[in-house]
This record gives structure tokens, C-alpha cells and sequence, in this order.
């Protein structure tokens, strides 16, 4: 049988590496079948369960259902590949390092995307950016050299815009360094936004754990229409569940609505699945997919997969699948969203927009449109953008506001140069940006509001994230996220009362204006042209073992890793340095903007720790005391007490890191002499991220607890050993014995933990990397 299924899949060789290996996972499956008695999966169980290490293994307490299974167990998977950007692949490469390994065990790329500035355009801004970065961008390159990498160097484009051009493929497992990761979902892939220290398991072959995740079916019925688009469907999801409400599942969407539409919007969709705090996102295969592809030149994956699909049933859910939570979404009725200020779930229907803004004094007027990142630069999204600027062109309408645009890769930006595109927005006053992240990660130098402004200011953004400061570095930027379209027709009007579909414009010769709703292209009629050959890097790239990486010790972008400290086998006793209020996202505790220049030296991006935390004693930010009273910035209290010898531990409140992967917000707590962060809740890959970095991540048994807790209170485990002694158990309580700093009487919490086997063995050898280095060195 196993024959009959590799000679099902004849891909020519030099598709193989971009493949998912088909045969040897539909063979897994059939594995998988016999241990659950062929109990219906949903498609994401198909694809996870698929890449297990050890199906008998991580599926042995089935037990005759998957409930016994999901939001349980913990799965040991072989990812098929790893996808880096630019910030966070210098940490992952530096611990990769340390494994003494001459190449990675799976096809990884590395994309330099997060440091570039968006300012006057796209030219000059990579000319400056490239030579600001110029040290990095080496290190990265002779890296990839090094170990056989992909380098897709500054100006190649976005990550998630590249890996779905090039290496998405429906049934493919892969993990990336970002938290957008989720959007090659979009071509039914199951990507994982994960951290260095987990890109380094699946660099290194080390089995990737994952607690098996619980399934949020979202049913599509209906069509979309009009003015309504793909981003529509995640920003009204995000409204329903929360930034919290997809913590711990997988969304995968199904349903008849799913088949009108795009590829590309599909991902839009899985990009942002980010947003609701999912694991991951997915879609069944379609013929979009087919078609998509087909287009960027792969057309015997594309065969590959419709076998995988219409012979094997790879590619879908099996009949009678049961999801743990269905919300169904009638595409019909679904009207334009707008999210935020400050927070992606919270989103207002076009229609109530306006009165919305009025009634919660939000600023009259838009500052400023921008649109693309990876979240929507595809050919589809920019041709209706263009469609709308076409018409108000015709009317003689002018911008009322800066308007930027972002193409997401070299292949869409010199797709839509050739069809005439760009030519449109430059002619309308857009300011093309380069190909990558720039404004969506705070590398936005922005010229008309300072960023010190007091005043509140509106932008709307076609992106995916709307944390405080995150685009201009402003705090009191409020960031709309919505569609293009929104995005487009929002730069004539400028005022936030405006309605697109039901509200006209005035021409300058005093006549009224109404858009027609956007029409767009889902692919160019006559294919992607790749552009600039300087932007692609070679396809197979082989390891050159010969190549130097050059690290200089008087550095201040890059700095050498050293080890952390196993643990002491003592139980641990930490004095609290910080009580966090409110929202605590990976912004709030590794801010990024000016800060990613230092991604690659833990010492110097350490002094932003938690700078944009809310202390819950003063209400102040960035501010903790010492036990004198006197006041610090909190990463300089951190580096004041780890000077003396005295650890420490941050409580806070829910969802704490939510947000991005962004490792920092992990190591550099732990640099500074942390060891303990303990919580209401956790956002799933901060808590991974955390365990990865040999702290020991805790949530309150009873939330009331967190109230008794004071800045300064020594609070120590009475029975850490024993759950060491027990490998964690895979999750159960832990005693906590609090000293309060007043001199009140002692009392004991009780604490909950998810430390699974491996999970111990990180604590123990103080980090994932020191264990895995001493492994893959026995
Ligand atoms: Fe870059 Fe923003 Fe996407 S930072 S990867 S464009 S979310």
C-alpha cells in the first residue's frame, strides 16, 4: 500500500522540497485511522495528526473519543518547514547555533521584512533601511549560506505574502517566527506562529509539541458582494469571540460560502485568526486553490494536491466530523467592518460607524489611509483599491489625506507596475512604500503627526494589529483596521461620519459623488511576472560549512548567546516586582518600532522590558518600586535587583501576551533575573515561549487571589520538586506560599501550571536550547 501511494505522487524534483510528502502523510493517517477506529476528523486534525512523530504515542488515551484528545494530550509533530522574518530569525539563528548542527533537518527561509522603513517610498527608504541594517542583513545572509537557508533578502517582500506565493500548499505543516504565520491557512496549510526557540525544534528535526489544540468550525453560507470582502469576515469574527475567544482552538472554516471565495482572501482571513488568539486557521482544499497554485507557477503541486484530495480525502474534513464550537457566518448579509481603536476585536459595523465614533469622541476627521501588508496586498485586494481611486479620478476627486500603499512582495508589486496599478496610485497622490512590513510594525517615520502628539489622531489601515503605538510610535494613534476598499474610498472623504455605500462626496463643481462598490480581479489575467531578479534567492540553496558568521563582540545589533542557568533543584523564591493591570500584550512587554534594531542583542533590547506595562498599585507606566520606596523604570528595577542577587516574578492579569511570537517578550525576562510570570491567563504562544526560556509561566487556581497580592511580597512554591519529580504531569496545580512585604501573616495561593514532560526538562536544563543542545551533542 505504501508503494500504490508514493507512485500516486509523481512530483518532478525540483518541486519535491516544496511538497508536502504526501504519501508518507496519508500513510500516517491511515495509521491514525486504525488507532481511533476511523472516527470522523475534522481537515486540521487530518493535517496535525498526519505530521505526528508517534501517532500510537501521542494518541494512546483516545480511549474511544477525541475529546480525550483535544485541549488534552500533547502532540509531538515534523513540521515540514520553517519560515523566519528578519527580527525574529536573528534570535532563532543564534540559538540554532548553538546545536552544532552543519544543516537544517527541513527547508527553511529567512525573510527581511520587519526592519525596513516605510517614509518616502520605496527606493530611498530600502536604500537607508539595507545600510542602517547592513550588519544584520549579513549575519542573516551567511547564515542561510551557512546551513542550506532560504535568504530572501530586504525588498523581496512580506513573509506570509512569500510563503504563499512560493512554499504554502494545502496539507502542508509548518511553523514561522510570526505570529501572522496562520495566513498560509489560506492555502490550506496548518502554519504556526511560533518562537525562535520552537523554529530552532523544527530547524533541528527535534519533535515540535503542540497541546492538542480544540476545533471552532466556522460555517460559511451565502456569497460575498458589494463592498463586503474577506477582511470582513475575520474583523466581524473578531467582534463575536474576543482577542481571547480563539485561545487554544483551531478555526477551520467550511460550508458553501467558502467555494466564492479568493485564495488570497482566504488568507486574509487565516492572517488575522491571529487576532482572536487562535492557534491556527485553515481552509478545505478549493479550486481557488487550484487556480492560485497554478498562477505562481506551480502547477504539479497543484495536481499533487487534487490527488491527495479527490483520491485520498487528504484534503478535507471527513463526513460526520464534530467541531467542539460551530459559528456560522451568512456572507449574504455580512456588512464592512471597522476595528478598534486599540484593540482588534472591537468592531462596528460601516452603518453604525459614524455615530459610533460621535458617541465615543473619537477625532472627527482621518489622518491618514494606509493599505497592503501581509494581511492585504494580494493582486485582488489591490485591484479593487484601484477600482475605486479609478472612479473618483473620472470625478475629478482629489485625496483628502496621505494615502500609502505596501505591496506585499516583489512578484505583486511588479505584477501591478506592469498592469498599470501603481501607476494609478502614484497618479493619485499614494506614496508607494517598499516591499515589506514598514508602517504595520512601527517602522512608520511619519512626518505630519509628531510622535509625541498629546492629541488623539484616526487612521484607517487595511492591517491586521492595532495595538497603541504600533504604526507611528504614537501612543494616542488610533488604528482602524478594515478593508482596502474602506481604506480607499476613506482618503476622499476623511471624515469618520462617512459611509461609502450610502453616503455621497461633493465635487468640486458642487455636484454630489457616490462610489459604485469596488470590482476587482482575483488573479491577473495575464499571471504574476516575478520582477527584479535581485530580489530571489536560489531555489535549493545546498549548506556551505565553509562560511564565517561573523559576530563582533563590540556589537550593539548582534551579541553571541550565552546559556542560562539550569535550575538549582530548590524550590523557587521570588520576590513580586511588578503587578501588571489590564491588558499586557508582547507590545506592552517587548515593544518593538525602534527597539527591533536590537533584536539580535538580548543585552540591549532587555532595556524595554515591559516599558509599556500598566502598574496596578499607581496606575502609572513603565514604573516600579524598590523596597525603599524609591521609583525605577521597570527594566531598570529588573537589572538593579538581578545585579543583587534577587529574583523576581511579574503577576498580571488576562491574556497576558497576547499578540505576537515575539521571543523577547520571553528572554528578556528572564535575562533580567526572572523567573517566574504568574497570571490569570496566558495567550498560548507567549506561555509556550516562556517554558521555552526555562521560566515557569503559572495562572491563579482562584482569580480573586490575584487582588491579595502586593509589589514586593515574597512569594515561594512549597512543592515545585515534586512536580519536577513528576514531569510536570502535563498540567496540574502548584502550592504557592506568599510573605507579604507589609509584615502581614503568611498565606498560600494556589497556582495552575501546563508543564508537560519536555516541557520539565526545558526548566531543568534552564532553557529548550541548552537541552537540546546537550542532546543533539550525547
Ligand atoms: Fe509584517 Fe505587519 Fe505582517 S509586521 S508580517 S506586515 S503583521
Amino acid at each position: 500500500q505504501a508503494a500504490d501511494l508514493s507512485s500516486a505522487f509523481n512530483v518532478p524534483p525540483e518541486y519535491v522540497r516544496r511538497t508536502p510528502p504526501y504519501a508518507k502523510l496519508i500513510g500516517n493517517l491511515q495509521t491514525v485511522n486504525q488507532i481511533t477506529n476511523n472516527t470522523p476528523l475534522t481537515l486540521a486534525e487530518k493535517i496535525l495528526y498526519s505530521h505526528l512523530c508517534n501517532p500510537e504515542e501521542s494518541l494512546a488515551k483516545f480511549n474511544g473519543s477525541l475529546s480525550n484528545i483535544r485541549g488534552q494530550e500533547y502532540l509531538k509533530l515534523n513540521p515540514d518547514r520553517v519560515a523566519m522574518q528578519d527580527a525574529s530569525a536573528q534570535t532563532a539563528l543564534l540559538q540554532f547555533m548553538t546545536c552544532g548542527m552543519a544543516s537544517t533537518a527541513v527547508p527553511g527561509s529567512i525573510h527581511c521584512d520587519h526592519l525596513i522603513v516605510g517614509k518616502e517610498g520605496a527606493d530611498s527608504d530600502l536604500t537607508s533601511s539595507i545600510a542602517t541594517n547592513k550588519e544584520v542583513f549579513d549575519f542573516l545572509q551567511s547564515c542561510g549560506e551557512k546551513y542550506g537557508i532560504q535568504f530572501w533578502g530586504p525588498g523581496s517582500g512580506i513573509i506570509h505574502q512569500i510563503v504563499l506565493e512560493n512554499f504554502s500548499v494545502p496539507g502542508l505543516m509548518m511553523l514561522g517566527t510570526d505570529s501572522h504565520t496562520p495566513n498560509a491557512g489560506g492555502l490550506g496549510a496548518i502554519a504556526i506562529g511560533v518562537g525562535g526557540a520552537d523554529a530552532v525544534d523544527g530547524l533541528t528535526g527535534t519533535p515540535w509539541e503542540l497541546k492538542a489544540p480544540k476545533i471552532l468550525g466556522v460555517k460559511l453560507t451565502g456569497k460575498l458582494s458589494g463592498w463586503s470582502s474577506p477582511k470582513d469576515v475575520i474583523t466581524y469574527l473578531a467582534g463575536i469571540l474576543t482577542v481571547r475567544g480563539g485561545t487554544g482552538y483551531i478555526v477551520e472554516y467550511f460550508g458553501e460560502g467558502v467555494s466564492s471565495l479568493s485564495c488570497t482572501g482566504m488568507a486574509t482571513i487565516c492572517n488575522m485568526g491571529a487576532e482572536i488568539g487562535a492557534t491556527t486557521s485553515t481552509f478545505p482544499y478549493q479550486d481557488a486553490h487550484r487556480r492560485y497554485l497554478i498562477q505562481t507557477n506551480r502547477a504539479p503541486i497543484a495536481e499533487a494536491a487534487t490527488i491527495a484530495n479527490d483520491q485520498f480525502d487528504f484534503l478535507k474534513a471527513d463526513k460526520g466530523a464534530e467541531y467542539d464550537k460551530v459559528i456560522e457566518i451568512n456572507l449574504n448579509d455580512l456588512e464592512p467592518h471597522v476595528n478598534g481603536p486599540f484593540t482588534p476585536d472591537l468592531s462596528t459595523p460601516i452603518s453604525k460607524f459614524g455615530e459610533t465614533a460621535k458617541n465615543e469622541g473619537w477625532p472627527e476627521n482621518v489622518s491618514a489611509g494606509l493599505i497592503g501588508s501581509c494581511t492585504n496586498s494580494s493582486y485582488q485586494d489591490m485591484s479593487r483599491a484601484v477600482s475605486i481611486i479609478r472612479q473618483a479620478e473620472k470625478a475629478g476627486l482629489k485625496p483628502k489625506i496621505p494615502f500609502y500603499v505596501t505591496p506585499g512582495s516583489e512578484q505583486i508589486r511588479a505584477t501591478i507596475e506592469r498592469d498599470g496599478l501603481i501607476k494609478t496610485f502614484e497618479n493619485n497622490g499614494a506614496i508607494v512604500l517598499a516591499n515589506a512590513c514598514g508602517p504595520c510594525i512601527g517602522q512608520w517615520d511619519r512626518s505630519d503627526v509628531p510622535k509625541t502628539s498629546t492629541d488623539f489622531n484616526a487612521i484607517f489601515t487595511s492591517f491586521n494589529r492595532n495595538f497603541r503605538a504600533r504604526n507611528d510610535g504614537n501612543r494616542n494613534t488610533m488604528n482602524f483596521l478594515t478593508s482596502p476598499d474602506m481604506v480607499t474610498a476613506m482618503i476622499y472623504s476623511g471624515d469618520m461620519n462617512y459611509n461609502p455605500i450610502t453616503d455621497s462626496i461633493k465635487l468640486p463643481n458642487g455636484e454630489s459623488f457616490k462610489f459604485e462598490p469596488p470590482q476587482g480581479e482575483e488573479l491577473p489575467d495575464d499571471g504574476f511576472i516575478q520582477g527584479r531578479a535581485e530580489f530571489y534567492p536560489e531555489a535549493d540553496p545546498k549548506p556551505k560549512p565553509d562560511v564565517k558568521i561573523n559576530v563582533s563582540p563590540d556589537s550593539d545589533r548582534l551579541q553571541i548567546l550565552e546559556p542560562f542557568a539550569p535550575w538549582s533543584g530548590e524550590e523557587l523564591s521570588t520576590n513580586i516586582l511588578l503587578k501588571v493591570e489590564g491588558k499586557c500584550t508582547t507590545d506592552h512587554i517587548s515593544a518593538a518600532g525602534a527597539w527591533l534594531k536590537y533584536k539580535g542583542h538580548l543585552e540591549n533590547i532587555s532595556y524595554n522590558t515591559l516599558i509599556g506595562a500598566v502598574n496596578k498599585e499607581t496606575g502609572e507606566v513603565n514604573t516600579a518600586y524598590d523596597f525603599d520606596g524609591k521609583s525605577y523604570g521597570i527594566p531598570e528595577l529588573m537589572t538593579k535587583w538581578k545585579t543583587e542577587g534577587r529574583p523576581w516574578n511579574v503577576v498580571a492579569e488576562h491574556n497576558y501576551g497576547e499578540g505576537s511570537a515575539r521571543e523577547h517578550a520571553a528572554l528578556s525576562p528572564r535575562f533580567l533575573g526572572g523567573s517566574i510570570i504568574l497570571v490569570k491567563s496566558f495567550a498560548r504562544i507567549h506561555e509556550t515561549n516562556l517554558k521555552k526560556q526555562g521560566m515557569l509561566p503559572l495562572t491563579f487556581a482562584n482569580e480573586e487571589d490575584y487582588d491579595k497580592l502586593a509589589s514586593g511580597d515574597l512569594l515561594t512554591t512549597v512543592d515545585l520538586r515534586d512536580m519536577v519529580a513528576k514531569d510536570g504531569n502535563n498540567g496540574g496545580t502548584l502550592r504557592m506560599k506568599v510573605t507579604p512585604k507589609d509584615g502581614s501573616a503568611e498565606f498560600e495561593i494556589l497556582c495552575k501550571h501546563t508543564m508537560s514532560k519536555d516541557q520539565i526538562d526545558f526548566f531543568k536544563a534552564g532553557s529548550a536550547i541548552n537541552y537540546i543542545g546537550n542532546v543533539k551533542r550525547e
